[in-house]
């Protein structure tokens, strides 16, 4: 049987990595919908090679450009039409829309009775509990992309989550492992992105960079594996051979090991509960670097410490960390403000907000829209200053 797959954001690195999973299994995979806010020159290329049923461009204008190049069974127009889309009959709809303006589509694929492969972490950050609460009211699997998530969850098949002692998530560190404060002030867009072991989208890039993606991680473990923060531990592992470890109660530690490709994990989430032969290149022991592991500096990376706190004070505060992030890095990428700029914005945004608990996806767009003015106002005094 072939299964039909629908890929929200298939023109970003994640979504260009499912099609290429997509390409290798033409008898076990097929592109149902495809997903994209603007990128139209790549998407016509997509929909010319894989031919979706439906087509999904959150950007109205890019939309009506597209419809005037191409003519589609069915295109769906703006953030609404990336719900509907989500919300179409297919075995995956694999989620690798970057940042906030994923969450509803999420949500329209769980209430939908798809199952869920789930790159876009900030949703998470956002309403995992929301997500999660979804998931299990429509007996939906919610399955992990994300390489130290889907880690976990290869070493936790056959095992009970209540055996569980802890969860390693490991970190490369980014680009600036080892850099000084006063280096990190005049460090460019350019050299954030600059991963030293993944090849990402932008965002992500400069969010493993301030550290502040290990820690939308831990947050993202907590609701995908429904562990207490004190159950979750960052170790920075600079070879990214090892994408993440469980300790059980009995002292035994699984680790999943593989090459940094991003087609691994979403081949796993996309062929599950089956394993699939892949044709990728594989990882050598015997030349592969010694491996080493090291606790993290939260001095240098105050954006780790500044997550684990929003984690621990749970209701909005997920929300207005990720929108205040979401915010300072894009003010970063367009040079606004400077590297050390991002952590001070989120500290900024964090130290003057008030937390509450919330259930409702109104309450968490709210609180998202509240966090992302107090941003700019923060971003705007600091440039006038
Ligand atoms: N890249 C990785 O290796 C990796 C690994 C683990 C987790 N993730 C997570 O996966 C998600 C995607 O990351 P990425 O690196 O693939 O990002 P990316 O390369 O920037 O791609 C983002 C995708 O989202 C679309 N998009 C952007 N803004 C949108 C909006 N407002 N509404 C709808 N669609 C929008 C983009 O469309 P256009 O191209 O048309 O703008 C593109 O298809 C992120 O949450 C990231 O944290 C990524």
């Amino acid at each position: 049987m072939t299964k039909r797959i629908t890929i929200l954001g298939s023109t970003g690195s994640i979504g260009q990595s499912a099609l290429e999973v997509v390409r290798r299994y033409p008898n076990a995979l097929s592109i149902a919908g495809l997903a994209a806010h603007s990128n139209i020159d790549l998407l016509l290329k997509q929909i010319d090679e894989f031919k979706p049923d439906w087509v999904a461009v959150s950007d109205p204008h890019a939309a009506h450009q597209l419809s005037e190049s191409i003519s589609i069974p069915r295109l769906f127009v703006g953030p609404e039409g990336l719900e509907e889309l989500a919300s179409q009959q297919v075995d995956v709809v694999l989620c690798g829309i970057v940042g906030a303006a994923g969450l509803p589509s999420i949500l329209s694929a769980i209430e939908n009775k798809n199952r869920v492969a789930l790159a876009n972490k900030e949703p998470m950050v956002m309403a995992g509990n929301l997500i999660m609460d979804a998931a299990r009211h429509h007996n939906v699997e919610v399955l992990p992309v994300d390489s130290e998530h889907n880690a976990i969850f290869q070493c936790l098949q056959g095992h009970n989550i209540d055996d569980v002692h802890k969860i390693h998530l490991t970190a490369s560190g980014g680009p600036f492992y080892r850099s000084s404060r006063e280096v990190l002030k005049n460090v460019t867009p350019e050299e954030a992105g600059n991963h030293p072991t993944w090849d990402m989208g932008a965002k992500i890039s400069i969010d493993s960079a301030t550290l502040m993606n290990k820690g939308l991680e831990i947050i993202e473990a907590m609701w995908l594996f429904d562990l207490p923060l004190e159950k979750i531990n960052v170790v920075i592992h600079p070879q990214s051979i090892i994408h993440s470890l469980v300790e059980f109660t009995d002292g035994s530690i699984l680790a999943h090991l593989g090459v940094t490709n991003m087609t691994l994990p979403i081949q796993f989430a996309l062929t599950w509960p089956n394993r699939v032969k892949s044709p990728m290149a594989r990882l050598d022991l015997t030349t592969m670097p010694e491996i080493t592991f090291a606790a993290p500096d939260f001095s240098q990376f105050p954006c780790l410490a500044m997550a684990m706190e929003a984690a621990r004070t749970g209701g909005t505060a997920g929300a207005i960390l990720n929108a205040a992030n979401e915010t300072a890095v894009a003010a970063f990428r367009d040079h606004t403000i400077p590297f050390l700029g991002i952590e001070e914005t989120v500290k900024s945004v964090m130290k003057t907000s008030t937390f509450e608990p919330v259930d409702t996806l109104e309450g968490v767009l709210e609180a998202d829209r509240e966090a992302r003015q107090m941003a700019k106002d923060v971003i705007r005094s600091r440039s006038m200053a």
